[in-house]
């Protein structure tokens, strides 16, 4: 069976091509570039782009993929959370291709995709067949190598930082959400205001090696709840720049405590997302010294992971399972897998992450959760509606 997917929930274009257990084609495109002026992605700049980049990756990923479009079975888009206007290209352009080829259409949540990733053949390999710079692994028969076990889920990303109790394929329970900004949102604020570049997860954790994750002491907040919240620590973060000699960068000023996490549950919430903030990598002048810098970034870095794997453990327990996974961009971050695999080991539990390439947002991981779907006879219909609000449940 092979499922073309397409996944534009906010301003990555992206397609893939999954057959059986075989991905055959994995394409991204970036928007960075285009919303970099504008400091933040601008939903109809998004939406454009989407339009501009979506058919390129079309032709380029059934030519890689060496397939007649005719030849795919069922085509998927992400229906939602996101920005209304960046999902309804992915999903028309999955729904006119199946109407098209009187083929199954699957809208597939963005959240469910992140939380399916690290079970991408994690039974039979450790990494899924397509391998960075295109060498492929042989493929695995279809079918096999894949049983979506009970697991306590993390997903951790720029728009969401949630605990989930997975009990199988299609059911889960929300067990903590944050309350203000989601992890990813933290690491690109503070990057931002380090005058680093864009996505600042990456960047943070380059400039965090070698530094003293103990020289400052920042906070980890709401301890003794299942929820998360990071804008605490950015503001400490804010306040503590000048008295070490590192001068913010002027583009944070004025940005307060504005959210774009999709898991905010204060009086935003209903407003629509506003979209990646970010600002183009400032001079170096606003860094004064790379060793404070270095140690304020493996200090913020500490600060997140702690939080991050002292509530996914504590959530693991208290719903008995004896699994963790964890997905979504920062689980990119080294640090956050080591210590999280090692906190599982210590307390007994099982361990499983996604390939990097498949925690950014991606669209082999909406094939492959639409895979499952169709393996298990779900298919939805073409009527169905995107929900920049789409809950996962
Ligand atoms: O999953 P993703 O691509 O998009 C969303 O659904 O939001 O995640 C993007 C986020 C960004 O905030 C980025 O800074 C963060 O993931 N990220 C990282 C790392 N790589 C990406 N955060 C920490 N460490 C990393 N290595
Ligand atoms: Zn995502």
């Amino acid at each position: 069976m092979t499922v073309l997917a397409l996944e534009t929930s906010c301003d990555e274009t992206a397609i893939a091509i999954l057959r059986g257990r075989e991905l055959l084609a994995s394409e991204v495109a970036s928007q960075v570039a285009e919303h970099k002026k504008y400091g933040g992605v601008v939903p109809e700049v998004a939406s454009r782009n989407h339009l501009v980049h979506a058919p390129r990756l079309l032709e380029r990923a059934t030519r890689d993929a060496k397939i007649d479009i005719a030849s795919v079975d069922a085509f998927a888009a992400t229906s939602g959370p996101g920005l209304a206007s960046s999902l309804m290209i992915g999903a028309s352009i999955a729904k006119g291709l199946a109407i098209g080829f009187g083929k199954p259409y699957l809208a597939i949540n963005h959240l469910e995709g992140h939380l399916l990733s690290p079970f991408f053949l994690s039974e039979k390999s450790p990494h899924p067949n397509l391998l960075p710079g295109g060498e492929k692994r042989p493929p695995l028969p279809q079918g096999e190598g894949v049983s979506v076990r009970p697991n306590l889920s993390l997903i951790v990303s720029g728009g969401h930082t949630m605990t989930v109790l997975v009990r199988a394929l299609g059911d889960y329970q929300i067990i903590g959400r944050t309350v203000d900004d989601a992890a990813g949102e933290a690491f690109d604020k503070v990057a931002k205001m380090l005058g680093l570049g864009y996505p600042g997860g990456p960047e943070i954790e380059k400039h965090a090696r070698g530094g003293d994750p103990k020289r400052f002491d920042l906070p980890r907040s709401m301890l003794d709840s299942g929820n998360f919240s990071f804008s605490g620590l950015k503001t400490a973060v804010r306040y503590l720049l000048p008295k070490i000699g590192v001068i913010p960068n002027p583009a944070t000023r004025d940005e307060g405590s504005r959210n774009r996490s999709a898991d905010y549950l204060g009086p935003e919430r209903d407003q629509k997302p506003s979209g990646r903030s970010f600002a183009p990598a400032q001079d170096d002048s606003a860094i004064r010294d790379d060793t404070v810098v270095a140690d304020l970034c493996a200090s913020f870095q500490q600060a997140i992971v702690d939080v991050l794997v002292r509530k996914t453990i504590a959530a693991a327990q208290k719903q008995d399972v004896d699994l963790v996974t964890v997905s979504g961009g920062v689980s990119c971050n080294q640090e956050l897998r080591r210590q999280l695999s090692e906190a599982c080991k210590r307390e007994g539990l099982k361990f499983e992450s996604a390939e990097p390439s498949l925690c950014t947002d991606n669209a082999a991981m909406i094939a492959f959760a639409a895979m499952l779907k169709l393996e298990n006879g779900f298919a939805s219909k073409v009527t169905e509606e995107i929900d920049p609000n789409l809950v996962l449940r």
